[in-house]
């Protein structure tokens, strides 16, 4: 998504809301959703808007609306889906995947699972995620041009993959696949029509993830990666396991969760921190501002764009009245920009605090990947910080046509090295050999 910087004065003003299609992909690979999005949280906080084909969807921009929808699954449910693709459907998922699910059976399943995503279970990983990193920027030692979108792309299974027991030569289909189920409307990744690209995505990812736990009962299963996890983990103080289309449809979860967003951060940080060079060298001045840089990017990329909950019950919201079904979608990268909450929220700053944004979501959904997120985001800026002394762009930046994901799909760019940072570079490399799994 095109992230641009609203000017006072500038087309917002004009913007005719009843006009606008927030569901529109294209709206997120050309236009220009900020502008909109800064003129709904001023005009129109809680916006209905009603597609060609009669469904129909509020919009809440707003960081404070975003939170309360999120927070409150007696009043927002997630059981009928949390994405535009299935707006007005029944989500086979409900009740039976983590993201589809409201408590108590979300929380069953998300307290074992919790622990085995804890930063504390996660410490032990670090040295592997830091070989990944060293790996992705290797390509920086040829001082060529360097596509950071497709080289982020395959950074999260690289880790994640490993961690879910994948085998590496499976790694490149699934990236794809994650991306087709995101963003089905993109002519890059489009297989006929949208419609069916989804369906191909689904159909295959989810064959090939039930192939991967009936490989485990076949050969015995251990909790050692998270599908086996998933496989042992008790729901209950009787002892009950997921089915077998519980595990696939939760595997499917955290395999997109961790695919679909980490690169598109990457890229988007890496873009803002070109875009405003004094923040860059605020962060080469001092690296302990890595975490807030990394938080920073967050916000500012929020990659995860949307999520959507359908009304339990009537309900009353900024004077609007919503409808028990009416479905509800959270701009998280609007609330993102919410200037009630940020001050100078356009403004890209490593030092950002307090920055309370929503990129992980909010509530009991909150990203259960974002302790994992975090320390790889973290592993890869330290390392950049050390190694390049500038970016520059190396042509021109595309975006992922999708409501759904944020994303950048291509980026080159080209980088100065610091001094000695190229021998460093190499000799990490050398020393890490193969990425072990
Ligand atoms: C920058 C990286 C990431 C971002 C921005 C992100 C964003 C989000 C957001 C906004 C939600 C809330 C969904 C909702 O409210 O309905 C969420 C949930 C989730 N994320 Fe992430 N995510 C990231 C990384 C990851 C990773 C690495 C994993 C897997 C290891 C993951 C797996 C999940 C799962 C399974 C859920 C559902 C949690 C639940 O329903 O309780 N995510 N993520």
């Amino acid at each position: 998504m095109r992230i641009s910087t609203p000017h006072p004065g500038g087309p917002g003003p004009d913007i005719d809301l009843d006009a606008v299609n927030l569901a529109d992909p294209q709206l997120y690979a050309a236009g220009d959703p900020h502008a909109i999005w800064t003129v709904m949280r001023e005009r129109a906080p809680v916006h209905r808007q009603i597609l060609p084909d009669g469904r129909s969807f509020w919009s809440v921009t707003k960081h404070g609306d975003v939170n309360d929808v999120l927070r409150d699954h007696t009043r927002f449910t997630s059981h009928r889906g949390t994405v535009l693709s299935v707006l007005g459907g029944t989500d086979p998922a409900g009740g039976k995947m983590l993201a589809a699910s409201d408590p108590p059976v979300h929380t069953a399943m998300r307290e074992p699972l919790n622990k085995a995503l804890s930063h504390r279970t996660l410490k032990s990983r670090q040295p592997q995620i830091r070989r990944v990193v060293h790996r992705l920027l290797a390509p920086l030692l040829d001082g060529g041009t360097w596509d950071v979108a497709a080289a982020a792309a395959g950074f999260p299974l690289a880790f994640t993959g490993a961690l879910m027991g994948l085998p590496e030569a499976d790694w490149p289909r699934l990236t794809r696949l994650t991306t087709m189920a995101v963003a089905p409307d993109d002519p890059d990744y489009r297989e006929s029509t949208g419609d069916s690209t989804l369906t191909a995505a689904h159909h295959e990812l989810f064959a090939y993830l039930s192939g991967q736990v009936k490989r485990r009962v076949r050969h015995g299963v251990t909790e050692d990666d998270l599908i086996g996890f998933l496989m042992e983990m008790e729901l209950d103080a009787d002892g009950r396991r997921l089915r077998h289309d519980e595990i696939v449809y939760n595997a499917y979860s955290l395999l997109l969760g961790a695919n679909v967003t980490t690169p598109h951060t990457i890229a988007a940080t890496v873009l803002a921190l070109m875009e405003h060079p004094h923040e860059y060298r605020r962060l080469l001045a001092d690296p302990s501002l890595t975490n807030s840089a990394v938080e920073e990017g967050l916000r500012w990329a929020s990659p995860a764009n949307h999520f959507l909950r359908y009304v339990t019950q009537d309900i009353t919201l900024r004077g609007q009245e919503l409808k028990a079904g009416d479905a509800v979608v959270a701009w998280l990268g609007s609330a993102n920009r919410d200037e009630e909450v940020f001050a100078d929220p356009f403004r890209f700053d490593v030092t950002r605090s307090p920055n309370r944004h929503v990129a992980f979501g909010f509530g009991p959904h909150y990203c259960i990947g974002a302790p994992l997120a975090r320390i790889a985001l973290r592993l890869l800026f330290e390392e950049i910080v050390t190694l390049v002394e500038a970016f520059a762009p190396a042509g021109p930046v595309e975006h992922l046509m999708s409501n759904f994901v944020a994303g950048i799909k291509r980026m080159p760019v080209t980088a100065i090295l610091r001094e000695g940072a190229a021998q460093t570079l190499a000799e990490a490399v050398a020393a890490d050999g193969p990425v072990p799994a």
